[in-house]
């Protein structure tokens, strides 16, 4: 069953503790957490501590941290301090790829790489391996709310045939611009959980822990096909 990830992102920071009760009482157990520099990418998003924050409350969650950073590294041992679970960075952020990856999995945490939309998925090749994951993006990173990129299902399905290929497990997250009219088929062509967002469960007209339901409801025969 495919992993609803919702972007905190996307909650009003008027309605954080509010929504996220919502998010959990509709069955969700992994949090999507952006974290931008305004360096890497041209915004600011949600503050590290939130990571402590979200821990404290809900222990039996997993937090994944997206980090949208320069010097990925110097946030590394700042997020095993606050008990992230997964952290992972882009890998055009760094020249030391390989090196990011071991300090991520040396602190205990999942290691993963983000691929942006003009990275070619061939970039994973020489650490794949050493990974656990990769956020897969499909929109530009830096905002929420942006469109689900033409050409994206065909990187996705090129991501998990190299997958396949290279005979590993690691898993795939697709993130930015996930709607109701591509889930089915982005779990069919390899992903493992969606960043959820305004258009599958925030902002839906039944509410959040309904919508969340329904996305849980929709999805749970869809497997992979490749
Ligand atoms: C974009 C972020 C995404 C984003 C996803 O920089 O990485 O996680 O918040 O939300 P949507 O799908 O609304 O763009
Ligand atoms: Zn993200």
């Amino acid at each position: 069953m495919v992993i609803n990830a919702p972007s905190l992102a996307n909650i009003p920071l008027t309605e954080f503790t509010v929504q996220l009760e919502e998010l959990y009482e509709g069955g969700v157990r992994f949090f999507h957490v952006d974290l931008m520099d305004g360096h890497y990418v041209p915004n600011l998003c949600l503050p590290m501590n939130c990571v402590k924050d979200l821990k404290a409350k809900y222990p039996d969650c997993t937090v994944e941290v997206h980090l949208m950073v320069d010097n990925p590294s110097f946030y590394i041992p700042k997020m095993k301090e606050q008990g992230a679970d997964y952290v992972s960075f882009h890998c055009d952020s760094t020249s030391f790829v390989r090196r990011t990856l071991f300090e991520i999995s040396e602190a205990g945490m999942k290691a993963g790489i983000v691929l942006n939309p003009s990275q070619s998925v061939d970039v994973i090749r020489p650490y794949a391996q050493y990974l656990d994951y990769i956020v897969f993006m499909s929109v530009e990173p830096g905002f929420a709310g942006q469109k689900f990129l033409e050409g994206s299902m065909e990187r996705l399905r090129d991501l998990a045939l190299l997958r396949r290929e290279l005979g590993l497990n690691f898993q795939i997250i697709v993130d930015g611009g996930v709607h109701y009219g591509i889930i089915e088929e982005c779990v069919k062509n390899g992903a493992d959980a969606l960043v959820t967002n305004v258009y599958t469960i925030f902002n839906q007209p039944e509410g959040i822990t309904a919508a969340c339901r329904r996305f849980t409801e929709t999805m749970k025969n869809v497997v992979c096909e490749i």
